[in-house]
């Protein structure tokens, strides 16, 4: 997976991608990262890039020319001269771990990050494929959720997670938020880890963990259980514990 990334603020990518697993996987060459500064296109002397809104109003509006210069730049680094220009904005689609999964499928993604009062509409008509919001909240750019996208999406790449780490991302796929963790110590401030993981049993393990899950998805995400694949057992276990009143995608 190539990387490019269109920003005024070229210091918080490379920061936030150069440590932990993202860092690795650069140094290793399973990613690669392009991160190119917004204002080396600036024909002013000045290297301005903004300028005040037609119409009036609050603040600074990013120009078109450099952006769109930027964005052809982006585009020649990329396979076939073309690659998928994603628009950091609060008003695209919402992120979630679909459209991880979707974007993973490119060779090439450049994410066109926004500061100030946001970029001339004409160059996102002209270059943006797609305009990802990371949830509904307004940020003061788009250089966070580029990374926070970056982040979600390099999990999936292959080589990126060792073996053992990606199975860990399975649980958010069915739509259950994930069980809770435990390492040593036994006990911790008088708080013992839960019996049945010192048990070895794992079948038993396996359905306090699911149990979890359901119990978590109930309190913290009602709306996500409606999309999960629930068995009858896991019906009977959320009535039987009033976490659920009725629902209707049953299976086997
Ligand atoms: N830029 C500012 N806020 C944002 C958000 N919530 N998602 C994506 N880009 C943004």
């Amino acid at each position: 997976m190539n990387y490019v990334v269109l920003t005024l603020f070229p210091d918080m990518i490379r920061e936030c991608m150069s440590t932990s697993i993202t860092g690795r996987a650069i140094s290793n060459g399973c990613l690669s990262l392009n991160v190119i500064d917004i204002r080396d296109f600036s024909k002013d002397k000045h290297l301005h890039v903004d300028d005040y809104p037609y119409g009036g109003g609050a603040g600074m509006v990013m120009m078109a020319d450099p952006v769109y210069c930027a964005c052809e730049h982006a585009r020649s680094l990329c396979k076939d001269k073309k690659g998928h220009i994603i628009f950091m904005t609060p008003s695209g689609r919402r992120f979630d771990q679909n459209i991880a999964k979707e974007l993973s499928e490119y060779d090439d993604l450049i994410f066109l990050c926004g500061h100030y009062e946001g970029i001339d509409e004409r160059v996102i008509e002209l270059e943006a494929d797609d305009s990802i919001s990371i949830g509904d909240y307004v940020l003061t750019g788009g250089e966070l959720p580029a990374a926070v996208i970056m982040d979600a999406v390099s999990r999936m790449v292959p080589g990126v997670l060792s073996n053992d780490m990606s199975a860990c991302e399975e649980s958010f796929e069915d739509n259950l938020l994930e069980y809770p963790q435990y390492t040593r110590p036994e006990v911790f401030m008088d708080k013992r880890v839960p019996e049945v993981l010192l048990s070895g049993h794992h079948a038993n393990i396996a359905e306090w963990r699911r149990q979890q899950s359901l119990e978590r998805t109930a309190k913290f995400r009602p709306d996500l259980l409606s999309k999960a694949d629930l068995s009858k057992k896991d019906m009977e276990y959320l009535k039987k514990n009033r976490l659920i009143i009725e629902q209707d995608n049953i299976n086997n």
